[in-house]
């Protein structure tokens, strides 16, 4: 399907992303001919049928595939570690930026987008997700372009007491996730998928692949939570693979009513989720808008451990919640991503596809205080007006304070809490609603300012917020100034708070020339290219 002539880029001028086409040297050309003289042949033309498909194939929030947004010059698919080396270097010779994409799931779409319609491509590593597991040292080797779905499904199926923490959204690709931090329901015990890379294989700039013995140090930490599109192409992970009984306890519950019920379910959970027992996990969703005066609110639960250990910590901890032990269920791990990621069968784990995208957008916040009653009213108030919205409250504490602030470029954890996301989503059919809803995230996001961190303001990076501050590329290599790490420090700072300095370091050292880069990149420190 994807083995195109190159003659076909010669009449791509309606197509390609560059302004004018005046020759047949279009970037399209370019990186084909290129492609196909080092062996590449699994790519994509913008001439080919298969085209658009496969570009819209991940693109989680539909946003992104409105007309005005810049397409890229071609879609590789990699099918081997020596063709993703030789894409990145064919992509260079081209003059073309490069995007990779594994799950396509990034919030701000910097997966397959450009700033200033730089003529780009996209390296999806679709075909990169294989995924080994060694049961015997409990470890794993995963290609970046496995879904989350993908690896559970191989680690569940080769032990039932081994896991992986990581988040529960069964499509979300390893290459993204794990590159930003990776939170989930096993994280208060085990902390984020990246604090559990225990190696990983990095194609650099010039196509080289390191591995943490040849890697620079500073570059093995950054890639583990400094997130996506920096540093290089992770091409693949080795994980340590985390141990869990061979039943746990689940259970997702559903509770409505008034402004105030809701705000006391909130208040409480404040001072219960985030100190639980480390094998507790306990979130609570909380969508906008009432009906007949009643708010509706979710609780997502995991325990480690057998109903009668649910039940007896919840109900003396959260008696409020009303927890009846009819709502709880025992299965295996993998049973539960199964449930979590609202699938019917453990082999739709694999399923790539699963339902369809969404038009949305997201923002994120830290608590470190509880919020108070009165304040919780407030809050819960303010999203009973709304049409559309939610917010939901993932607890932290556990593993995820036990880790120091510095260990990997993930800073947010002892005195936070629990995080907070913001999103708001809507169908095709309220497209001329989108600035009204995304006026009101803005506007509640404003709202919350006195309930959550603060200098700065702190945001999670795989919880994406292009709001916060983008770059301004307008060329594929970045084209870095003296002000570019100033100017990223606005959020870059609040996603790494103190470590984003370390990761301006690990970003010069690895990628001098600012090869790999996107709207919210970490720049490398300027300097003048010697000619
Ligand atoms: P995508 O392919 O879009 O990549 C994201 C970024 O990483 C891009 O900049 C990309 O270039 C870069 N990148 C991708 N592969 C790379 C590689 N191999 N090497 C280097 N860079 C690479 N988060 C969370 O912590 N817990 C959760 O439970 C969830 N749940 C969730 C559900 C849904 C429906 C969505 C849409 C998102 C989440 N997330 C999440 C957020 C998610 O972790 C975040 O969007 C990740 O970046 C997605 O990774 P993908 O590989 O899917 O995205």
């Amino acid at each position: 399907m994807m083995h195109t002539a190159v003659v076909a880029a010669l009449v791509l001028c309606l197509f390609a992303t560059e302004a004018t086409c005046s020759s047949a040297q279009t970037p399209t050309h370019n990186i084909s001919s290129c492609l196909l003289s080092n062996g590449v042949k699994n790519f994509s033309l913008p001439t080919d049928p298969s085209y658009m498909p496969l570009l819209d194939s991940s693109i989680r929030n539909l946003c992104f595939e409105l007309p005005g947004v810049g397409k890229p010059a071609a879609v590789v698919l990699p099918a081997s570690k020596r063709d993703l080396q030789r894409a990145i270097l064919c992509a260079r010779s081209s003059s073309l930026a490069i995007r990779v994409r594994s799950g396509g799931h990034s919030y701000g779409g910097l997966s397959y987008t450009t700033e200033n319609h730089v003529p780009f491509v996209v390296i999806d590593l679709t075909n990169l997700n294989r995924v080994q597991v060694d049961s015997g040292s409990g470890t794993a080797w995963a290609e970046s372009g496995a879904t989350l779905g993908e690896l559970y499904y191989v680690v569940g199926r080769s032990n039932r007491t081994l896991a992986f923490s990581a988040g529960s959204c069964s499509t979300v690709g390893m290459g993204g996730h794990t590159s930003g931090g990776g939170f989930g329901l096993l994280s208060r015990k085990f902390g984020l998928a990246a604090d559990n890379v225990l190696d990983a294989i990095l194609i650099d700039p010039s196509g080289n692949a390191l591995t943490r013995e040849s890697m620079d140090d500073d570059v093995f930490w950054a890639i583990r939570g400094g997130g996506g599109g920096s540093w290089g192409v992770v091409y693949a992970w080795k994980l340590r693979l985390v141990p869990v009984p061979s039943n746990i306890t689940v259970f997702s519950l559903g509770r409505t009513g008034p402004v105030e019920r809701i705000a006391e379910l909130m208040h409480k959970w404040q001072y219960v989720g985030p100190n639980l027992p480390d094998e507790f996990y306990l979130s609570t969703y909380i969508a906008s808008g009432s009906s007949n005066g009643n708010l509706s609110m979710s609780f997502t639960g995991q325990v480690l451990g057998p109903k009668h250990l649910a039940m007896s910590v919840l109900s003396r901890s959260f008696p409020e919640l009303g927890l009846a032990e009819s709502e709880l269920s025992e299965s295996s791990w993998l049973e539960s991503a199964v449930k979590f990621a609202d699938l019917d069968s453990v082999l739709n784990l694999t399923n790539r596809q699963p339902g369809v995208g969404q038009y949305s957008k997201r923002k994120s916040d830290y608590v470190q205080a509880p919020i108070s009653m009165q304040d919780a009213i407030k809050i819960i108030q303010y999203l009973s007006t709304a049409s559309q919205g939610s917010i939901l409250l993932d607890p932290y504490g556990g593993a995820m304070a036990r880790v120091g602030s510095t260990e990997t470029p993930f800073p947010h954890r002892a005195g936070n809490l629990y995080s907070i996301q913001y999103a708001v989503s809507w169908k095709a059919s309220d497209i001329d609603r989108a600035d009204e809803y995304i006026g009101w995230l803005r506007s509640f996001y404003a709202f919350m300012a006195p309930y959550v961190s603060k200098d700065p303001r702190a945001a999670y990076v795989n919880y994406l917020d292009l709001d916060l501050g983008t770059n301004d590329w307008t060329n594929a290599t970045g084209g870095t100034s003296n002000n570019s790490v100033s100017h990223a420090a606005s959020w870059g700072q609040r996603y790494f708070l103190r470590n984003f300095d370390r990761l301006v370091q690990a970003k010069s050292k690895v990628d001098p020339e600012n090869v790999f880069n996107n709207a919210q990149s970490i720049p490398p420190l300027h300097y003048e290219r010697q000619h």
